[in-house]
């Protein structure tokens, strides 16, 4: 059982639900290799996916995860929604309450919409990542996907790479790999940083870190969410940040590349690379990522709902 039924940010997560979660989603992830890939364990239970902002691999992640456990899931988007006719995100979610669903999934542009949404839901939230604020189920996946390839979580050193002023990964992530001890370094420029990393190890240049990292963490540079001029240029970026084939064969044996998606090719990572084969292509551990999370997000649905 875990402490508590929603989550709406990394805090909503003790150390026992998620060595919990961690532990269904080994389960559920041999499921995903069956033939017949589906469990009976969420029959008749409802589930929605109420996004209101645009999503491929967390929508489609939730989607898959519960029709996996057998529940139904009703995918909703605002732009093909009343919202485009003038409806509020409340009296949405009023009405999609009022069919008597079990659970509901949430994406939404503004910081804290999905905590203060829970104040008019009377079934478990899960947030599916909120403005700059948090993608707890995120930092999920990537925390399971570190364990599983390395088989520990301790004393490994990961440079996360990038925007940190618009990323919610980055909140999430920093949180939760902090917590479970690993030595986390923000690799970013200054203006690409908030005030209140000012306790954060920080670098400003990807080389600094390319060789002693078990941990390459690209984020993804969030244009939707910057309203302002991102960086002084592309070709500015590339020099200081981005991952290019050279930088990805300095790496150390048995490290690995990691990003939320969608990637930005040509900005956070090369075509060059994003495409590379052989064993560099093995460091790049993007879709690695994407299947561990609709096991950890069966895992989540299970031990909420079951
Ligand atoms: N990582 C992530 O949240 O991707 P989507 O925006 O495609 O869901």
């Amino acid at each position: 059982m875990l402490r508590k039924k929603s989550v709406i940010d990394t805090d909503s997560l003790s150390q026992e639900d998620i060595d919990l979660i961690f532990a269904n989603a080994d389960s559920f992830l041999e499921v995903s290799e069956r033939d017949v890939k589906k469990v009976p364990v969420l029959r008749g239970k409802t589930i929605v996916n109420l996004f209101f902002e645009p999503s491929t691999r967390t929508k489609t992640s939730f989607e898959i995860a519960a029709k996996r456990l057998s529940a139904d899931v009703i995918n909703f988007s605002s732009s093909t929604s009343s919202v485009k006719k003038g409806e509020s995100a409340i009296d949405t979610l009023k009405t999609i309450l009022s069919m008597k669903v079990d659970l509901i999934v949430m994406r939404h542009s503004d910081s804290g919409a999905v905590k203060m949404a829970q104040h008019f839901i009377n079934v478990p939230v899960i947030n599916a990542g909120d403005g700059k604020h948090q993608h707890p189920t995120q930092s999920l996946l990537d925390l399971y996907t570190i364990k599983k390839i390395f088989n520990k979580l301790e004393e490994l050193k990961v440079a996360i790479v990038g925007d940190f002023i618009d990323s919610r990964v980055a909140r999430s992530d920093i949180d939760l790999f902090e917590r479970m001890g690993i030595d986390v370094t923000v690799v970013s420029p200054t203006m690409l940083l908030p005030e209140d990393f000012s306790k954060m190890k920080v670098k400003h240049c990807i080389d600094d870190v390319i060789e002693e990292s078990d941990i390459i963490y690209m984020l993804r540079m969030q244009f939707e969410r910057q309203d302002r001029k991102f960086y002084p240029s592309i070709m500015e970026y590339n020099r200081f940040l981005s991952l290019n084939k050279d930088r990805l064969l300095k790496m150390k044996p048995g490290s690995i590349v990691m990003h939320p998606g969608p990637v930005n090719r040509g900005i956070e990572i090369t075509d060059e690379v994003m495409d590379i084969g052989g064993e560099p292509g093995e460091k790049i551990t993007i879709d690695r990522q994407v299947t561990y999370g609709v096991a950890i997000r069966m895992a989540l649905l299970y031990l909420i709902l079951s």
